[in-house]
């Protein structure tokens, strides 16, 4: 295109911008009302797309207690020359029910001979310059054994290695060493040679980065807790998702058995292995290393309300619908008992004294509980009832989270909001998984709801750019934008909606089983995705007490594309504002502030935007779209500014 065309349009442009009237928001800043729940804006932790093992727990050993089905998955037999050597899988169930299986390892055979390979979650990330450490569980040893223990790249170079004698004892024994990386590998592995000629029973092989979260051994990713502090979450749900439910009640998720030594804590097929067979993962099993401790530790890290959700006696519905008859629902019950007592109680009491054990002898003061995850029906509500009536009359404080089936409307939805209203529940838990045309709709969804009834937890949203369980489903800003339309109708409504989390929460690159997700990874490095962006933007920017914001003497919930909710922070005597433009052009707009505000002052503004809603962010363009700062000058009391196409703008204005 020629300089004069272009010329043209540019004026043609700027006049049909400036010829529109500006859009006018009103708000009233000396009419603070409802408060804003300091957990409104939290996250929703599942181990579903190697979440936790291959994600946020950082070891990089898969199947380090051979207990996975296959005992020997994850593992490889290496032998060369005329060694011999064998591996044998014992098990030991009467001496160790909860990890019963071990190998037994009988080698004559030098260095380089014979040996395991383990192959981490697909492969393992090693960083130059690193600390390792390996440690080994081993009883039995005879004759003369030594590990030769090397970290090798992607094409079998070793990058690190170290040695080991196992102690000579009939008991089992735990050995570290540390080992030294000299490349940064994302694909690597663990090698293990057993040179000499004796034999050894081994257990719990198992390899961690040092530079963990707060640098605690065998401990969490560090980038990616980080990016989940960097949001200040107000609240961390945990540990999921249908993971809490299990395909059938055996592989329900048991929280007891999350917790004390690692090595005692009994591995269970990972709920999602095989649920989708687009995308099987015969290799997701969970450990465990990442447990209830470790959640309640992290939550007190970050400065999140821990929200754990429990089993209430019904596998998954979309499974095999399992129930525990209503005359043995006693032990799950008691174990909504105990977990309130292992988080709160004191450390006289045997929950507490197990949490100081571990190594937190204050309470973590949990004040949430949820009582099942995406149940329905008929016999939700007669579980619900007897684990209300329990809970409440001994722990009347705790808030329950009460499901309300796996979607925001239809019959099975109405059913269970009206029992839950007539039962006096606390918190209706409500999931979206919906396009972003649906999001864009429904901003206006809770501004009609009944005040008297229970509050909300939109538990679990994301906007689908596909359909839900599509594997073409993308985290791109046209479903991040429709979700920050939307959340304007969440907080406008913060008297009603107390709590909303964005799900799922991570995924690994190389072994997801649902999209979207707000945080993704490979074995070295992580990325927010340009939801992660929203919800951090609002999470970061809450305020403590709603403020009416009007446009056309109305609610903003859509009209001219526009959607909008204000409120006040009394720490920073700020007012904030968040505008959602939905349209693909630029609005001019005029925010007048009716109130204790400066004559004149600047505003800090913080935008997202993009002209392309298929923009997203990856692994190698982290930071291609995310928010930007910017500031705004306030004359007396009013903000003139355009609003850009496909944008999500927060104003913080200093009040008197
Ligand atoms: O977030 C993924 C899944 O979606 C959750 O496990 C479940 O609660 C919902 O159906």
């Amino acid at each position: 295109m020629n300089k004069y065309l272009l010329s043209l349009f540019a004026f043609v442009a700027v006049s049909a911008l400036s010829s529109q009237t500006p859009a006018v928001f009103q708000v009233d800043v000396s009419r603070p009302g409802a408060d804003i729940s300091p957990f409104m804006w939290g996250i929703f932790f599942e181990d579903i797309n190697m979440g936790a093992d291959g994600g946020l727990y950082s070891e990089l050993v898969k199947n380090r207690s051979f207990e996975f089905n296959a005992p020997l998955m994850g593992w490889k037999e290496v032998k060369k020359n005329a060694a011999s050597g064998s591996i044998l899988v014992e098990n030991r169930q009467g001496e160790n029910a909860a990890n019963p299986r071990y190998i037994h390892v009988k080698a004559r055979a030098g260095k380089g001979d014979f040996g395991l390979i383990n192959e981490g979650f697909r492969g393992m990330g090693f960083k130059k310059d690193l600390a390792y450490e390996f440690s080994i569980w081993s009883k039995s040893a005879t004759g003369k054994l030594v590990f030769h223990i090397e970290m090798l790249d992607a094409k079998g170079s070793v990058i690190g290695s170290t040695t080991l004698v196992p102690i000579d004892s009939k008991m089992w024994n735990k050995q570290t060493v540390s080992l030294q990386c000299n490349a940064t590998e994302p694909k690597g592995s663990l090698r293990i040679w057993f040179a000499g000629n004796g034999s050894a029973d081994l257990d719990m092989i198992s390899l961690f980065p040092t530079d963990t979260w707060k640098k605690r051994s065998g401990g969490l990713r560090a980038d990616l807790v980080q990016l989940l502090a960097d949001m200040k979450p107000g609240f961390m749900r945990f540990p999921g998702g249908c993971i809490v439910e299990g395909h059938e009640l055996s592989t329900r998720y048991q929280w007891k058995k999350t917790i004390g030594p690692v090595e005692e804590r009994q591995v269970n097929i990972n709920r999602w292995n095989a649920e989708f067979a687009h995308r099987p993962t015969p290799d997701y099993y969970q450990s465990f290393g990442l447990g209830f401790f470790e959640y309640f530790q992290l939550c007190a890290d970050i400065g999140a309300e821990p929200l754990p959700i429990l089993n209430c006696g019904m596998a998954c519905q979309f499974n095999t619908s399992e129930v525990v008859p209503l005359d043995q629902l006693d032990p799950y019950v008691q174990d909504a008992l105990d977990l309130i007592e292992f988080a709160n109680g004191d450390t006289t009491t045997p929950g507490g004294k197990m949490r100081a054990q571990m190594g937190h002898p204050k309470p973590f003061n949990m004040k949430l509980l949820g009582v099942g995850n995406e149940q329905w029906g008929e016999q939700y509500v007669d579980r619900f009832t007897v684990f209300q009536k329990a809970l409440k009359s001994r722990y009347p404080n705790i808030l329950l989270v009460t499901s309300a089936g796996p979607a925001p409307e239809g019959e099975m939805f109405q059913y269970l909001s009206h029992k839950m209203d007539s039962l006096g529940a606390d918190i209706i838990d409500e999931h979206y998984y919906q396009s972003p045309a649906w999001f864009l709709q429904n901003a206006g969804r809770y501004d009609k709801y009944d005040r008297n009834g229970p509050r909300i937890f939109a538990g679990e949203y994301a906007a689908q750019s596909d359909r839900v369980i599509s594997t073409e489903n993308r985290n791109n800003w046209r479903c991040a934008l429709a979700e920050a339309a939307f959340m304007t109708g969440l907080e406008r409504n913060a008297d009603l909606v107390r709590m909303a989390s964005y799900a799922p929460l991570m995924a690994h690159v190389d072994g997801w089983q649902w999209k979207p997700d707000m945080i993704w990874m490979d074995n070295l490095r992580s990325f927010g995705t340009p939801n992660y962006y929203v919800q951090k933007m609002y999470a970061t920017n809450r305020g403590d007490r709603l403020l009416p914001v009007l446009y056309n003497n109305s609610a903003v919930t859509g009209q001219d594309s526009l959607y909008a909710t204000a409120s006040f922070e009394q720490a920073g005597n700020e007012v904030i504002i968040k505008i959602v433009n939905a349209a693909g052009v630029a609005k001019p707009a005029e925010m007048i502030l009716n109130g204790a505000l400066k004559a004149n002052s600047t505003a800090k503004v913080t935008v997202m935007q993009s002209n392309d809603l298929a923009s997203e962010n990856s692994l190698d363009d982290p930071m291609h779209l995310v928010p930007v700062s910017q500031t705004a000058s306030v004359k007396n009391g009013k903000i003139s500014t355009t609003l850009p196409p496909y944008s999500f703008t927060i104003y913080r204005i200093k009040t008197k």
